[in-house]
């Protein structure tokens, strides 16, 4: 089985802060680092660190070769991410304070991702493989549509929520994966208690396997009526940027090869539960005999 993992890359510029700026406020961080991420990055990271045969499609800006060496040193194959003569790579701002993350945001090539790289991508792919995707590129319907068409499982993180989600074709996805947020805006529910947001979910997607990451609460695993609950693990986080990431990743190659989901939540909870102890995103993802 391959996946293909059509995701953001983006070079993480990661302030240390005492507290998060506000309106009108000018200070000094406290340390500076600049790393590589962005979700698609850090998924397909964790996904060959827990093994699997992935493929990397996306689309950086000339300054971009660092990401191609980076996953090409992990394993990941970049037949698919191609250069973008016009627009530079994408970016992120990050401040990191007591553990906690908020971060800016800028597509820069990530959002260039046009018919004709979606076309050209998906030749080498078709049932039996695996498309991931989030929510940081464009052409995500038609991504969407091309792997249905391909006959491939998808799997999407619906990371960073935002309304453009609910323009997709989401009725082709076969398993979504979710924060309480994130959950909350699938869900459609006025009410932020989780056991609410499952059952609205249990209802809306009925057909799909949902998988809902609670921080502190640990994760569920939802399919129709079945509910599979895991504990988090009790770590001092460092800096929580990548967490979710390195859950999808690990959650998925344990799933996609064992069909074990409560298998596949203790993994992926211990591989996230390690991430959030260094800093840094892709460069906090364990490997999968450190887990061990
Ligand atoms: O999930 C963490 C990632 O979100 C960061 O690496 C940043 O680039 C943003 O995409």
């Amino acid at each position: 089985m391959k996946v293909l993992n059509f995701g953001s890359l983006n070079y993480d510029h990661v302030y240390e802060m005492e507290h998060f700026v506000v309106a009108k406020e000018t200070i000094s961080s406290i340390g500076y680092a600049r790393h590589f991420g962005g979700k698609g990055l850090n998924q397909s990271i964790a996904l060959a660190k827990a093994g699997m045969d992935v493929y990397h499609a996306g689309r950086v800006g000339n300054d971009g070769q660092d990401f191609i060496d980076y996953l090409n040193k992990y394993n990941v194959k970049t037949d698919y991410l191609i250069k973008d003569n016009n627009e530079a790579t994408g970016h992120a701002i990050i401040q990191v304070c007591k553990g906690e993350n908020c971060i800016i945001l800028h597509g820069g090539s990530n959002q260039k991702i046009d018919a004709k790289q979606v076309e050209d991508t998906f030749d080498n792919f078709g049932s039996g493989d695996l498309l991931l995707v989030q929510n940081e590129i464009s052409s995500m319907d038609l991504i969407l549509k091309k792997a249905h068409e391909k006959g491939m499982r998808i799997a999407f993180n619906t990371a960073p929520m935002d309304s453009k989600i609910f323009t997709y074709p989401l009725e082709l996805v076969d398993i979504f994966i979710v924060n309480e947020v994130e959950a909350q805006g699938l869900a459609d529910s006025d009410s932020s208690d989780i056991d609410a947001i499952i059952s609205k979910l249990q209802n809306k997607y009925a057909d799909k396997e949902i998988v809902l990451t609670v921080g502190e609460k640990g994760a569920y695993f939802i399919k129709g009526s079945e509910v599979i609950h895991e504990d988090a693990l009790k770590v001092v986080a460092v800096d929580t940027t990548a967490a979710g990431d390195t859950f999808t990743g690990f959650f998925l190659a344990s799933y996609l090869v064992n069909g074990d989901a409560r298998e596949a939540l203790k993994l992926a909870t211990k591989a996230s539960a390690i991430t959030v102890q260094g800093a840094g995103a892709a460069q906090s993802i364990p490997e999968l005999k450190d887990i061990k």
